[in-house]
Formats: C-alpha cells, structure tokens, sequence
C-alpha cells in the first residue's frame, strides 16, 4: 500500500471515528463523494448539566446538535426534517454557499413546514470554524444550532488536541432561551456569581413568549433574563474538563451561538494566540483575552506549559462575570480545584485592530466601487432597531453589479455593539493602519457603541443575501436588510 492510499484510509476511518463520537455517520464512500448527514429538528427535553429539565428545540435531540466536520471543497448533503410545530431552515452560517442552500425563510427558501424535509447540498469551502443554524423566528436562542467544520485539504498545524467550543445563552424555563423570566435575580444583584446559584435555576417558569414591561403586544420581543452560559451544553461545573499534558499544544475552536451575549474569554494561567478569526486564518498573535460576539467566531492556540487546573472563563462585556467556563485540567492534577483569571485592565485584548489577514490573495480591497451607508439606531425605550431608519422587511435593498467591490460604512447610533453579519460572502474589516491585503477577512464584526466601521466586499455570490445584526433580538426587531444582484 503506498504512503498516499495509507494516509487516505487513516483519515476516513479517524473520520468515521470522530462520526461515531458525535452519532452522525458519514457514508463510507470516503471523501470524492458526498457526505450525508440527517438533522432532525424536533421538541426536546434538555439538561444543562445542573438546574431542572426543561423543553428547548434541538437538532437530533440535542443541543448544540452534531458537530459536522467535513474536508474542505467535499459536498455535504444535509437533510432537515422537521418534527417541530413550527417551520424551520437552517442557516449555513459565514459558508458562502449557492443563495438557494442558504436557508433564510422568504428570502432564499420557503420555510420547511413541520412534518416536512429539505435537502441542504453544497460544497464546503474554505476551510474554516462555521456553526449552522436555523434562521427562523427566534429558534436559535431556542436551542437549534452546531458546529460545521471544514478541515484544510491539506492538514496543518500538529496540535496534540483540538476543541470545539460552543458558546450559548440559556434561559432554564420551558421555551429554551425565548422564555422571559423576572429581571431581579433572587440573589438581589443583577448577574455575577449568585445568578448562577442553584436557588435561581429552579425559577422562571413562565410561558414562553410572554412579553416583558409595555412593548407593543404583537412587537419584537426583548432579549430575556438569561440564567446561565453553556459551553457545549453544560453550566460550569456539569461539563467534561478539557484535559491536557504538559507540553501539548492545543487549538481551541470557539463559536458564539448565543442570541444576545458577547464573551471576553481569559484562559488563567496561560496566554491564547489568535490564528483564525471567523474562520480565516491570521497572522498569528499572542493576547490575554479574546472577544467573541454573537455569529463570531475565533480559533485560539495554547501550549500547555503551566501544570494545574485553570478556568478559561469569561468576563460579560459589561455586565461583570458570565459565569460561562470550561476547565483546563493537567494530568495528574484532576483534584485541584480550577483556578479563574483574575480580569484586570492590564490585561491584552485581541481587538480587529491588532489583527492581519494571513492570506492576502483571496478578497480583493481598497477602492470600492459602490459605497453604502448604514445608520444603526434604535433602543432608547423602543423594542425596534433600524438600519437607515428603516425596519425589515420594509428595509432598503443594496444592490451591485456581479463583481464588484462593495463598501458598508457602518455608524452606530446607538449605546450597544451590534455584530453586523453578511451571507454569502467573506468581507474585509477596512483598517487605514495596514495595506487592504491584510485586511481582517470576517463574515460578522463588532460595531461598537457610537463608533464607525467600514468593511468591503465583492460581489462575487450573485442572489438575494440577508445582512443583519446578530443580536438575534436586533435581527427580528428589525435590524436587517437585503443585499441583492445578479449573474452578469
Ligand atoms: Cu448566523 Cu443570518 O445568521
Ligand atoms: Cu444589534
């Protein structure tokens, strides 16, 4: 047997290793032809780990759902069906897939009615850290979302292990995440440590789809009390540890599914290097914390070169700790009790700023030839959030000529950051400081509170493309816009 036939049956059979893990079977047809996968969407009962049962929607009855993971430039084939009461879609979110596949109700596909299926087929490329998840309503926050993987072709790196991360917002109540709950924690203070006590995750029980305070009765919800941050399902402590050898080096995969949460992440006791953000590779860079908001995401290194059992944690941007942690357990040290970071302000954020595009080639920039400005607004004691003014689906459609390179001036008028994302399409984050070669290439970024952003993208993907905040509560109070052209 040759080296490359070797090497070829070892992948296939670590992959159906790794399928067996997470309960999805790819069909062993190996990598030239298609990858199967069956995500079934479907009512379910749900434990956190600690805090009661409660009922949350779920892909093959759990949540998150199967990790996916596929080589880069194979074909999934994905077939939802849906046993929920509700219509659903999934959303391939930041792959740039055919505007068909792409899974926005209305926009690019009628909803899957429930009792129905809908086959998801495309090319998964590049390779990156994608999650999927469905676009309809407020189904996300309700529990249906996962991780999508696409190796390289060729493989890199030589970690000694790798993690995939899923960062959500629960609300413990029937409802899964939508359910509202009382504003005041029994504990007095607004969040910090006592919210995740275990007097709190017994409450709340109420209705889903209450609406909170005087918002108009058929309005957009608001983003509820949430009571706890799961990382891949669990509330600290309930969730397997992340063990490591000293001397390891380790990739972390870390996603934010969560509806309405943006994470600083400190890992105590070492430092993370930054090698991908939204998928895309960067010029590798060492910081303390890093900082995900929702639809981002950021795939960190670290060596293991600190023996004990650390917390990487995180510190909620502006509402002091989340409470979100996963533990970093040496060997041999599974009885020490983990160890926080301390968040102090001399600690390194990785900001967009700090940050190079590691392949320069792909995404051409610079010199826009369309240029769209867009206002973002809304709060101040009203549940709606606009773009220019305008809320979806009233919005304004931005339109182009295939090929051209199209600029989003972004101005928030507003007192929060909203993580603006763009389908189908990777943008460049427009950074004066560096050549447009390097600039970030993103599907989703940060526009903080009062301040400008730029980013640029080609129109390379024709079709109609859903752009939004993913503040999911923004996206369906109105925060959204079409960006539409077609084939030359
Ligand atoms: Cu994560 Cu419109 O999507
Ligand atoms: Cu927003």
């Amino acid at each position: 047997m040759d080296y490359t036939r070797r090497r070829f049956l070892h992948t296939s059979l670590s992959a159906l290793a790794g399928a067996a893990a997470t309960g999805l079977w790819p069909m062993p047809g190996l990598a030239a032809t298609e990858q199967r996968v069956e995500l079934v969407a479907q009512e379910s009962r749900i434990n956190l780990g600690r805090g009661p049962d409660f009922t949350a929607y779920a892909f093959n009855g759990q949540t998150p759902g199967p990790v996916i993971r596929v080589r880069e430039g194979q074909r999934l084939n994905i077939s939802l069906k849906n046993r929920l009461l509700r219509p659903t879609t999934i959303h391939w979110h930041g792959l740039p897939v055919p505007n068909s596949m792409d899974g926005v109700p209305d926009v690019t596909q009628a909803a899957v009615p429930p009792g129905e299926s809908f086959s998801y087929r495309f090319r998964a490329r590049p390779a990156g850290t994608y999650f999927y998840h469905s676009h309809f309503g407020y189904q996300l926050d309700q529990g249906l979302y996962g991780a999508l993987i696409v190796e390289p072709t060729r493989p890199v790196g030589g970690w000694d292990r790798e993690e995939v991360l899923l960062l959500a917002d629960w609300v413990v109540a029937d409802g899964g995440g939508t359910a509202t709950v009382p504003r005041r924690s029994p504990m007095g203070g607004m969040m910090g440590r006592g919210m995740m006590g275990r007097g709190m995750m017994g409450r709340g029980m109420m209705g889903r789809g209450m609406r909170r305070g005087t918002l108009p009765p058929d309005g957009p919800l608001t983003e509820p009390y949430y009571q706890g941050y799961a990382v891949n399902g669990h509330l600290y402590p309930s969730g397997p540890p992340i063990r490591v050898k000293k001397g390891d080096k380790v990739r972390l995969r870390l996603i934010n599914a969560s509806s309405s949460t943006t994470y600083d992440l400190c890992l105590a006791g070492h430092r993370l290097t930054v090698l991908a953000l939204d998928g895309q590779d960067v010029t590798p860079k060492t910081f303390d914390v890093v900082r995900l908001a929702m639809g981002e995401r950021v795939d960190v290194e670290f060596v293991a070169d600190n023996p004990g059992a650390w917390l990487l944690q995180a510190h909620d941007t502006g509402l002091g700790e989340s409470g979100l942690a996963v533990a970093v357990v040496y060997q041999g040290r599974q009885n020490s009790p983990p160890k926080g970071p301390r968040f102090h302000p001399g600690l390194s954020l990785a900001t967009y700023w700090d940050l190079a595009a590691a392949r320069p080639k792909a995404h051409p920039a610079g010199n826009p030839q369309r240029w769209y400005r867009q206002v973002l607004s809304g709060g101040m004691h009203s549940p709606y959030w606009s773009i220019n003014g305008r809320l979806y689906p009233d919005s304004e459609r931005l339109s182009a000529a295939p090929g051209e390179k199209v600029r989003l001036s972004y101005f928030n008028r507003s007192m929060i950051a909203h993580p603006m994302h763009l389908h189908g399409h990777f943008f460049r984050v427009v950074n004066y400081a560096l050549p447009p070669e390097r600039w970030l290439v993103k599907d989703t970024a940060i526009v903080e509170p009062m301040r400008r952003l730029d980013v640029e993208f080609v129109a390379d993907n024709p079709g109609n493309w859903f752009h939004h905040c993913h503040n999911l509560y923004h996206m369906e109070a109105g925060m959204a816009n079409l960006v539409t052209y077609t084939r030359a």
